[in-house]
């Protein structure tokens, strides 16, 4: 085995250098090669010792892929235990990031010293786990309690200076990391200090705020999840116990959680958001240059996507159809980069320099230079085949020309052009400069590289980028669609649309579907329905053509199917909705039944399933996995759940299956997909069908 851990002299100082790539995760190698070179120090005559991150970084943590098959020896509270116990004292020199299981090894090493720019973080809990290391036990009393339960329950990381501000590093380096350790150790020496174990600290306090407040607040902030509460316990052990028993309350809980759904699911979204960026087929594709963006149309999406490309230092030429309308993008862009610069995201200079590099204007010329040009005009084919016959006349020879186009084919669109080869879709979802999903739509005639060119761009606009194939609304919308008749359909027969709505929060959507056709506006699906036809899905929803031509559009009108006003902000239920469902019955002779939650869930999430196993079936994606990063990033898919077609391999594809069968009713929308019906039959799964 190569080694993982190489060991070294400078004087007395031992250095121990980590170095499994890519992340230095803590899995079984490792273990046990930091645990034999701590060992070694010990049995040298060196003096102290450095421990530090060969590559990028410290450590990345524990190894996740180890996650749900059987422990194996040394574990790594064993481990960190070792260099807690290590008789001579034991340095932490730390660069990159200190994650989960490598900052419980900073905290089991006796002094830390930490490069700027390190991220530092116990973010286990968005794994569905908590920190099994010592983290809930030594980081309370190295920081106290109140910032340790921020560290754990919030996940998220914190910089050296801060870190140094909470006592969790003693000192902020700078330079080069290992002679910066060195000199530290050396410093160290001289002084004459020895270890310096956190278990021989007493133990911290309760939080300032009480047990109680915390766990209500935990419940508020993340319902439905069960981590960050049991890792509230595990700080809470840290009060009550020393440290032994401490570890021992802190490695029940840890692994309560290893055996929860919740883990499996936050764990295959870990995976699955990094394994959609290696596409079957586009091995060996170039992407092309990308130095500058135009964007055609500066309404809602048009202004995002500008928004998203300044933000990450690309410039923009923004063309409008009137100037009023490109002074109103200009001010709406300049406005969102205000905000970035007030949340933090960039700087007042670095603004003033981006907005420097946008220009707004109604002339198509100024689009000749652009590498890639994404048009995001009216959703309307006629109005894109023209805008594509002008761009096919300016464009550079190589410029990738795509359309921000919700539903329509682009490869008629490609047509308009005299060269289909470089058109794609881009699909990003609104607001644009937020979001983190984009479908990369790929077209027939679309080359490689001009989709090579798609996942560059939205990895250098920090999006999470899906293949996705022609379609009516691609992978997102065409299953949305499809899953939202599934809710009419249950409103036709019965349910409200505020049972549908709490059955499917509860479930742990953000929110429910009628509330999200609130926020976008019940013109939209309206538009939809003009546009598809009656015989769109199974049912057409008169309620919502006729709240349409109430104007009645959702939040922006104040009233949709909820009423929007100063006694209810979020929202409350109409009783006029009710009736208007209600009329819509009765003129199809259908009596009311009633609907539990879980056939409401079962009932949506059987018809998601379907149309998910369809999309696959058409190579409108490849990998059921894409299907899952499309719904946990782009429709608020509960991502402890990890998917829709996670979940239906967590939940059984027979029993979907059944479900399926059951609720075929004649009108073919229930009824099982082929793949869905093999896959039930051979006993395989999605997962499998990810792996293949
Ligand atoms: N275990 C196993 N594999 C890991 C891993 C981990 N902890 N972290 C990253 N990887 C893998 C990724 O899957 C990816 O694999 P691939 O190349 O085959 O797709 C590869 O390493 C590179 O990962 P990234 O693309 O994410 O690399 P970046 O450089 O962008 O980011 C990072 C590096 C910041 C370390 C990021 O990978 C990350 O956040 N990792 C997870 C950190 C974490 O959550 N640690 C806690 C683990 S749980 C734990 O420690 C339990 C303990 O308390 C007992
Ligand atoms: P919008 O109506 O807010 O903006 C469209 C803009 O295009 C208008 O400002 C209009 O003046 C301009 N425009 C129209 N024809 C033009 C032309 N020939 N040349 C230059 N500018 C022209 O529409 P929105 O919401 O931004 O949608 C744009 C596209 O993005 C549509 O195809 C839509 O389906 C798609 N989309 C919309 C999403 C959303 O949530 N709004 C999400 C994802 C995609």
């Amino acid at each position: 085995m190569s080694d993982l851990v190489t060991y070294d002299r400078e004087g007395p100082i031992a250095v121990l250098t980590v170095d499994n790539p890519p992340v230095n995760a803590l899995g079984l190698a490792l273990r046990t090669q930091l645990k034999d070179a701590v060992a070694r120090f010990i049995d040298d005559d060196a003096e102290i010792a450095v421990i530090l991150g060969g590559g990028k970084l410290f450590l990345g943590g524990a190894d996740v892929s180890e996650f749900g098959k059987p422990p194996q020896d040394p574990w790594l509270p064993e481990v960190v235990n070792f260099i807690e116990d290590c008789p001579k004292p034991v340095v932490a020199a730390i660069h990159g990031v200190a994650l989960g299981g490598g900052l419980e090894v900073a905290l089991g090493c006796h002094y830390r010293l930490a490069m700027p720019g390190t991220k530092l973080g116990l973010p286990e809990v968005t794994l569905g786990i908590l920190p099994g290391a010592g983290g809930t036990q030594r980081a309370p009393r190295v920081v106290g309690t109140d910032t340790a339960l921020e560290m754990i329950t919030g996940g998220k990381p914190i910089g050296p200076d801060e870190a140094l501000e909470a006592g969790l590093i003693d000192r902020v380096g700078e330079g080069e990391t290992r002679a910066t350790g060195v000199a530290y150790a050396q410093d160290l020496l001289d002084q004459g200090a020895g270890p310096r174990p956190i278990k021989a600290m007493d133990r911290p306090a309760a939080p300032a705020e009480g047990w109680d407040a915390w766990e209500a607040k935990l419940h508020a902030k993340y319902p439905g999840q069960v981590a960050q509460v049991q890792a509230m316990r595990a700080v809470k052990a840290a009060t009550e116990h020393d440290l032994p028993e401490g570890l021992d309350e802190e490695r029940r809980l840890f692994n309560a959680l290893m055996d929860t759904p919740q883990r499996e699911g936050l764990i295959h979204a870990f995976f699955i958001e990094r394994k959609v960026a290696k596409v079957p087929g586009l091995e060996g594709a170039t992407p092309r240059d990308i130095g500058s963006i135009g964007v055609i149309g500066g309404g809602t999406m048009g202004s995002g996507i500008a928004t998203a490309a300044l933000l990450r230092g690309l410039p923009v030429t923004l063309v409008e159809m009137k100037q009023e309308a490109a002074d109103k993008a200009q001010a709406t862009i300049a406005g969102n980069l205000d905000g970035a610069v007030k949340r933090g995201k960039m700087s007042a200079a670095k603004r003033d320099a981006a907005l420097g590099t946008l220009h707004c204007v109604t002339d198509y010329g100024a689009l000749k230079d652009a590498d890639v040009i994404i048009e995001a005009v009216f959703e309307s084919m006629d109005v894109k085949k023209e805008v594509f016959t002008k761009l096919d006349a300016i464009a550079k020879p190589g410029a990738v020309l795509a359309t921000n186009t919700s539903y329509l084919d682009i490869n008629e669109i490609a047509q308009a052009t005299s060269r289909p080869a470089d058109v794609i879709g881009l699909h990003f979802f609104s607001p644009a400069h937020i979001m983190k999903l984009l479908e990369v739509v790929v077209a027939d005639a679309t080359d490689k590289d001009v989709t090579a060119t798609g996942f560059a761009l939205g990895k250098r606009l920090g999006k999470v980028s899906v293949r996705a194939g022609v379609c009516d609304g691609f992978i997102g919308n065409r299953m949305l669609s499809h899953y939202r008749s599934a809710a009419d359909w249950m409103m036709l027969h019965g349910a409200s649309p505020y049972q549908i709505d709490r059955a499917l929060e509860d479930f742990g959507f953000a929110m429910g579907p009628n509330k999200v056709a609130d926020l976008a506006g019940l013109d939209i699906g309206y538009m939809t329905r003009q546009r598809k036809g009656r015989e769109a899905g199974i049912v057409h929803p008169q309620w919502a053509d006729d709240l349409y031509d109430m104007d009645r559009l959702g939040r922006k009108t104040g009233r949709g199917f909820y009423i929007y006003d100063d006694e209810s902000p979020k929202g409350r239920e109409d009783p006029e909705v009710l009736d208007l469902i209600e009329q819509e019955r009765r003129k199809q002779g259908i009596e009311a039944r009633d609907f539990s939650a879980d056939e409401i869930v079962d009932r949506y999430m059987a018809a998601m399933v379907n149309e998910g196993a369809r999309v696959l079936e058409d190579g409108i994606a490849l990998r059921p996995l894409d299907i899952d990063v499309v719904k946990l990033m782009g429709y608020g898919f509960p991502r402890y759940r990890g998917g829709p077609m996670k979940y239906a391999d967590m939940t059984g594809i027979a029993t979907i299956r059944d479900r399926l069968r059951d609720y075929e009713d004649g009108s073919g929308f229930w009824t099982p997909a082929p793949l869905l019906e093999e896959l039930a039959e051979d006993g395989r799964t999605f997962e499998d069908m990810n792996n293949a």
